[in-house]
């Protein structure tokens, strides 16, 4: 078990929702924070006065680098690097603008890609943690959201990819699979409304806090993975051994579609 008292840690996307639900667990167990998002007074309200408040845009690469090196330069070390901020986008395949999917890859893959650069150095030093928030939209495709399950699966691959990298240096990577999180994703993300089988898949959400805590314990046990809720597994399985029927399962839901019974 890794204890994270007194330990360093950046979150990302930590004004609300997942982010900060990773604040508050990670603040009982004693770490201390770097708090990044764009929303400054967001950020304000949520920290305390040991914390460090970085207001940046993550979708600029000019600036990751400061995120990581400010960090280092006002607590003297970097023990882990969260990876959480991201939004989603509900346009389909064939209509995702341009200029908008871009921007997605921008924030939910190259700013982790970046900002894990910048870290290695000091998570070498500390034998610390590289934690990726995928999605299982990072392990199944959904036509729903095309372009978020493309930068999640990048990223899913880049975080197995910097474990094994990693490993021998003492540095974990820990990929985290949400499913439903009741949080404001739906309503942050661009393009059309979800549809209905996805709203109605929010029995099965769990709280932020929850999220949060079960990150925060794949942390302290050094994992490799976390899903959750639990309900992600059999998905996830369903779709390796059966890729042809999950294709043509999701393949029925329409984007927008507000009364749909199938699936
Ligand atoms: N909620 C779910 O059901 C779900 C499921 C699977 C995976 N996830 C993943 O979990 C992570 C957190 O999602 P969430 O549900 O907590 O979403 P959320 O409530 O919408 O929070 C997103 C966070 O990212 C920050 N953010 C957005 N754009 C940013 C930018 N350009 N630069 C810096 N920060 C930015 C937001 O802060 P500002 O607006 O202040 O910048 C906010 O703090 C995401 O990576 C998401 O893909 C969520």
């Amino acid at each position: 078990m890794d204890s994270l008292q007194g330990k360093v840690v950046i979150v990302t996307g930590a004004s609300e929702g997942i982010g900060a639900a990773l604040v508050t667990s990670l603040r009982k167990r004693g770490a201390k924070l770097a708090l990044v998002a764009r929303t400054e007074a967001k950020l304000r309200a949520l920290a305390t006065a040991d914390d460090l408040v970085i207001p940046f845009d993550l979708t600029l690469d000019a600036g990751r680098a400061d995120v990581v090196e400010r960090t280092a330069a006002h607590f003297g070390r970097v023990d882990a690097l969260i990876n959480n901020a991201g939004r989603g986008s509900y346009y389909s395949p064939t209509e995702s603008p341009v200029a908008d999917s871009r921007n997605l890859f921008e924030l939910n893959f190259f700013a982790p890609m970046h900002l894990a650069q910048a870290a290695t150095p000091w998570l070498k030093k500390t034998r610390g943690t590289i934690v990726n928030v995928s999605s299982i939209a990072g392990q199944i495709s959904l036509p729903w959201l095309p372009i978020y399950s493309a930068s999640k699966f990048a990223l899913t691959s880049l975080s197995s990819t910097q474990r094994m990298e990693l490993a021998r240096h003492g540095v974990n990577v820990l990929t985290v699979f949400p499913g439903y999180v009741d949080t404001g994703f739906q309503a942050h993300a661009n393009g059309s409304v979800p549809p209905a089988t996805v709203v109605k898949g929010k029995q099965f959400a769990v709280t932020a806090a929850e999220c949060a805590e079960a990150i925060v314990r794949g942390m302290e046990q050094r994992r490799r993975m976390v899903v959750t809720p639990l309900i992600g597994w059999p998905l996830v399985v369903l779709a390796r051994l059966f890729p042809a029927l999950t294709e043509s399962r999701l393949g029925s839901v329409k984007l927008g579609e507000t009364n749909l019974e199938t699936m």
